[in-house]
C-alpha cells in the first residue's frame, strides 16, 4: 500500500524483508541517479536487512558505491572503535566491509575524540563541506528519538553531545552483556542536521513501534517526541511493515 499523507509518502510492506528490500531499492536508485551521492546512515536493528540487500545489489553490479560519501547519525561516547558495540564496528560489520565504498569516504562521529564539542562542530562542517546529505536513512527509537536526539525541550540544531535517556540505555542493553555496559552519552547529528538533508527515508518495523509510528506521523509536533519534527520536512518516505503500521493504516 502506498499513500500520500501531508508531506509523508507512506509505504506499508508485508513484512520486515519487504521493508528492507524496498529501502535498499530507494537507496540504490539515489546512488544510480547521482554517483557522488552523500548518504546519511543509521544503526540499530532496523536497517540491517536493507544493508544486506545493498551489499547484494553491489555484488550484482546494480549499485556502485565507489564515489559515494556516507555520514552516520551518531555514535556512543566515549567508546573504543574496536568495541563490537560501537557504531563504527557496526557499520563495518553490517555494510562497509561488504561494499566497494572507499573507507576514507565513510564518516561516523568519533567516539574516541578527546574533545567531544570540537568533534561535533567538525562533524557538522564536514557534512556541509560535502555539500549536505542527499538521502538520510532513519530508524526511530521507542521514545521517538531520531539519531540520539532524545526527548527534550528544544530541537537541537547541530551535531552535539547528549546524555542518553534511561529508556534508551535499557532498550539498547539488549546488545550489551548488561545495562551497566551501555555508554551513558553519545554524539549525534542534531534534529536540524537531519532536517537539512534533501530527502529522508524512515524505516519502522515491528508491533512494538506501532504506537510511536502513529505519534511521529499524526501527533503534535514537539521536541518531547523528536521524530515529530519530520512532519515539517519536505520529502519524507516512511516504510512500515504491517505490525508497525497497525495504528497508522486506519488513519490514512
Ligand atoms: C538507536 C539509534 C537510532 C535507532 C534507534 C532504533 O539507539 N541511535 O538511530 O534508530 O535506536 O533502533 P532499532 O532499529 O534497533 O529499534
Amino acid at each position: 500500500m502506498e499513500k500520500i499523507y501531508k508531506n509523508f509518502r507512506i509505504l506499508v510492506a508485508e513484512d520486515y524483508e519487504k521493508v528492507s528490500s524496498m529501502a535498499a531499492d530507494i537507496i540504490a536508485k539515489q546512488v544510480s541517479s547521482k554517483i557522488t551521492s552523500v548518504l546519511g546512515l543509521a544503526t540499530g536493528s532496523t536497517p540491517v536487512g536493507a544493508y544486506q540487500d545493498l551489499a547484494r545489489l553491489n555484488k550484482l553490479g546494480v549499485v556502485d558505491f565507489e564515489k559515494v560519501t556516507t555520514f552516520n547519525l551518531d555514535e556512543y561516547y566515549p567508546i573504543n572503535k574496536k568495541n563490537n558495540q560501537s557504531y563504527d564496528y557496526f557499520m563495518k560489520d553490517n555494510l562497509f566491509n561488504h561494499i566497494n565504498i572507499a573507507p576514507g569516504n565513510t564518516f561516523i562521529p568519533n567516539g574516541e575524540a578527546a574533545d567531544a564539542a570540537k568533534e561535533c562542530l567538525e562533524y557538522e562542517s564536514r557534512i556541509e563541506s560535502a555539500g549536505g546529505i542527499d538521502l538520510q536513512l532513519l530508524g526511530i527509537g521507542l521514545n521517538g528519538h531520531i539519531g540520539f536526539n532524545e526527548p527534550a525541550d528544544i530541537f537541537p540544531q547541530i551535531t552535539h553531545h547528549v546524555k542518553l535517556d534511561d529508556s534508551t540505555i535499557k532498550a539498547n542493553s539488549r546488545f550489551f552483556d548488561n545495562a551497566n555496559d551501555v555508554p551513558k552519552h553519545a554524539l549525534t547529528m542534531g534534529v536540524g542536521t537531519i532536517m537539512r538533508s534533501a530527502q529522508i527515508l524512515l524505516l519502522i518495523s515491528g508491533a512494538g513501534k506501532a504506537e510511536i509510528a502513529q505519534k511521529v506521523i499524526f501527533g503534535d509536533i514537539t521536541p518531547k517526541v523528536p521524530g515529530t519534527a519530520l512532519q515539517l520536512h519536505r520529502s519524507v518516505t516512511v516504510i512500515l511493515d504491517k505490525p508497525a503500521a497497525e495504528k497508522v493504516t486506519p488513519m490514512l
